[in-house]
């Protein structure tokens, strides 16, 4: 008897850890849509040039090792997988050295290079957003195959979808090339980027996410590329970039409300880079940087990618001390300082 007992409340405190463990893990995946910014080596399998899988990018990587993350370390999403429980780095939907059970907890359809519009994709033939929730929907079909349909249902139900793209659309797209400027005004484009985030959203609803980030654009202006074209404005940030940016958030942040109203038992976010990007760059000795106008690789006044080579004698050997670690993106410090921030702010009603 006094066995059976002791059995019983063996088993019944087995079953309260359980409940307690699985109900701190709220976010039990996490699953990423956009650009260069959470791309972790997808364009590696395929025909572009918008690539990063070589020295020095990820020299400072888990075994130094150029995964095709734009960045010498980790990138944002990876400090978001960390920072719910799960694992270190979030791997590429792509790459062949990973399988559905590495997926299961966290995995990336990012392609760099890519936006909102398939125009924007198309100038480095680089996967369209649209492709990315393919790639999704095959996803979700083995992640059944693998936990079985209720477990993964609920998986899908709890995990946390992040997106983060649209500089691209606007730097390499509508200010580069004429085809989207003759057609839209800057507002007007916006809006049309802004239709086709909300369209992708009402999608991953329908195929059962409710727990999403959608990312805000950084100061674009001030990413060291543009800073180099501005020089009749001394390189200082490109105020023109930075206000679009600011004007696309706001009809972002619409958009989130919009969400939220319309679709029962949805939680969209805005996760927003802007403010504590623009407190870094100026005010960089708070943070530990020195130099914020130009990057870490190279002369980090137009290098990026293939640009980007090894063995580059102007290269940084402290990419900590940077903002920016090629013309365009972040280091590993700047992602940290930044997920840390969001962690406190829009993400933290997942935790
Ligand atoms: C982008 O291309 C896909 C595939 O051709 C198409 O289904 C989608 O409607 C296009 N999106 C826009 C906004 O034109
Ligand atoms: C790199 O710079 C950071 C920030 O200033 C500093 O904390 C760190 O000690 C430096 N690392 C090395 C190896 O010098």
């Amino acid at each position: 008897m006094a066995n059976t007992y002791a059995t019983f409340c063996v088993v019944l405190t087995q079953y309260l850890l359980l409940v307690l463990v699985e109900g701190t893990s709220k976010v039990p995946a996490i699953i990423v849509f956009g650009d260069s910014t959470v791309d972790a080596g997808n364009n590696n399998q395929i025909q572009t040039i918008a690539r990063s899988n070589f020295e020095p990018y990820g020299r400072d990587f888990d075994g130094g090792k150029p995964t095709g993350r734009f960045s010498n370390g980790r990138i944002s999403t990876d400090f978001i997988s960390e920072a719910f429980g799960l694992r270190r780095t979030v791997p590429a939907y792509l790459d062949p050295a990973y399988r559905i059970s590495d997926f299961a907890v966290g995995v990336t359809f990012a392609s760099a290079g890519t936006g909102y519009d398939n125009a924007t994709s198309d100038v480095l033939s680089v996967i369209p957003l649209w492709k990315e929730l393919e790639y999704y929907k095959d996803y979700q079909r083995k992640l059944k195959a693998y936990l079985g349909e209720e477990k993964a249902k609920q998986t899908l139900a709890q995990a946390l979808y992040v997106m983060s793209l649209g500089t691209n659309d606007f730097l390499e797209n509508y200010y580069t090339l004429n085809e989207r400027r003759s057609q839209y005004t800057i507002d007007q484009y916006q809006v049309f980027l802004v239709r086709i985030a909300k369209k992708f959203v009402e999608n991953l609803y329908g195929l059962g996410a409710r727990k999403i980030s959608l990312g805000g654009l950084p100061p674009m202006g001030c990413l060291p590329l543009e800073r180099t074209t501005n020089f009749m404005g001394g390189n200082e940030c490109m105020q023109t970039y930075n206000i679009v940016a600011t004007a696309f958030n706001d009809k972002l942040r619409s958009l989130v409300g919009k969400l939220n109203e319309e679709m029962p038992g949805i939680r969209v976010v805005l996760s927003n880079p802007y403010p504590i990007l623009m407190q870094m760059v100026q005010k960089p000795s708070a943070y530990g940087f020195d130099d914020t106008s130009v990057a870490c690789c190279a002369s980090g006044m137009f290098e990026m990618g293939y640009a980007c080579a090894r063995n580059n004698p102007f290269t940084c050997t402290n990419a900590s001390k940077y903002v920016f670690w090629d013309a365009f993106h972040p280091t590993e410090k700047t992602n940290r300082v930044i997920v840390d921030h969001l962690m406190k702010t829009s993400l933290s009603v997942f935790l």
